[in-house]
C-alpha cells in the first residue's frame, strides 16, 4: 500500500518569521491527522525556522529546489548537504522553474540523483502546457519528462520517489484537471512510464500526487483515484484551511 503524500508548496511567499507563526497555527491540526504523510515546503531562508517549529511532530520539511552539486563556484544555489540537516523531502522541476530558470530534463535527472545520494526524497514534478495539452500530445510529453526523470536510476532509488504531475494550466489558475484527466495520465502515462524504464514492481510504489488547484473541496474527489497518491499544493498551502484540505486527504 502507498501512504498518500500532501505537501504544500508555498513557492516564494512568507518570510521565516511568518511561515513560522502560519505554522504555529497549523501544527496541531495537522499533526492529529493520521494515514497521510504531510510535507511543508517553505521558502529556502525559512526553512530552518519551520524545522525546529515542527520538530516532534509528524510533519516533514522540504525545499523548493536544490543544485547537484556538492559545493564550488554556483553563486545562489544551495547543495544537498545544506538542506539535509533540515529537510526531508526536495521538490525538483517544477514547471516553474523549468519555465522561468531554464530547468531542463538533464539538470533534474542530476538533480534527484544528487538529492538520493544524500537522504532527501525528490519530490520530481512533470506536466504538460495548455498548448501541448490541446495538440493532444500530453502523453507522448509527460511519459518523455518520466523517462529522462529517472534516467539511470536503480529500482531501489526509483522506488523512494514521489512523482507530482501537475499539468501546467491548471497551476494557479483554478482550473482543476477532472479526476477522470489526472487519473488517466497519472495511471496511464506516468505510471506506465515508470514500467517502461523500471518494471511493474517499482511502478506499483512510486507515489504519484496530482498538482495544480487543489482545494480543500476537490481533494477527496482526486484521493478516491486508486492511482492518485496525494498532492502538490501551492495556493491552498498558504492557508489556515491547509488542515481542512490534508483531513480530507486522509
Ligand atoms: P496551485 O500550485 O495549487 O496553486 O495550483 C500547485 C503547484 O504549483 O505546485
Amino acid at each position: 500500500m502507498r501512504t498518500p503524500i500532501i505537501a504544500g508548496n508555498w513557492k516564494m511567499n512568507k518570510t521565516a518569521d511568518e511561515a513560522v507563526a502560519f505554522v504555529e497555527q497549523i501544527r496541531e491540526g495537522l499533526n492529529a491527522t493520521s494515514g497521510v504523510d504531510i510535507v511543508l515546503c517553505p521558502p529556502a531562508l525559512a526553512i530552518p525556522a519551520v524545522a525546529a517549529s515542527v520538530k516532534g511532530t509528524k510533519i516533514g520539511v522540504g525545499a523548493q529546489n536544490m543544485y547537484f552539486a556538492e559545493s564550488g563556484a554556483f553563486t545562489g544555489e544551495l547543495a544537498p548537504n545544506m538542506l539535509t540537516p533540515f529537510c526531508q523531502y526536495v521538490i525538483l522541476g517544477h514547471s516553474e522553474r523549468r519555465a522561468y530558470f531554464g530547468e531542463t530534463d538533464e539538470g533534474v535527472n542530476k538533480k534527484i540523483k544528487a538529492a538520493l545520494a544524500h537522504g532527501l526524497t525528490p519530490m520530481v514534478c512533470v506536466g504538460e502546457s495548455l498548448e501541448q495539452n490541446e495538440a493532444g500530445e500530453t502523453h507522448s510529453f509527460v511519459s518523455g519528462q518520466v523517462k529522462a526523470a529517472f534516467a539511470g536510476l536503480t529500482a531501489e532509488q526509483a522506488s523512494v520517489c514521489v512523482i507530482a504531475y501537475e499539468p501546467i494550466w491548471a497551476i494557479g489558475t483554478g482550473k482543476t484537471a477532472t479526476v477522470e484527466q489526472a487519473g488517466a495520465i497519472i495511471g496511464g502515462t506516468v505510471r506506465t512510464a515508470v514500467a517502461e524504464i523500471l518494471g511493474d514492481d517499482v511502478a506499483q510504489q512510486v507515489r504519484i500526487q496530482y498538482g495544480g488547484s487543489v482545494t480543500e473541496k476537490n481533494i477527496a474527489e482526486l484521493m478516491a483515484h486508486p492511482d492518485i497518491d496525494g498532492a502538490l499544493v501551492g495556493g491552498a498551502s498558504l492557508k489556515p484551511t491547509f488542515v481542512e484540505l490534508v483531513a480530507n486527504a486522509a
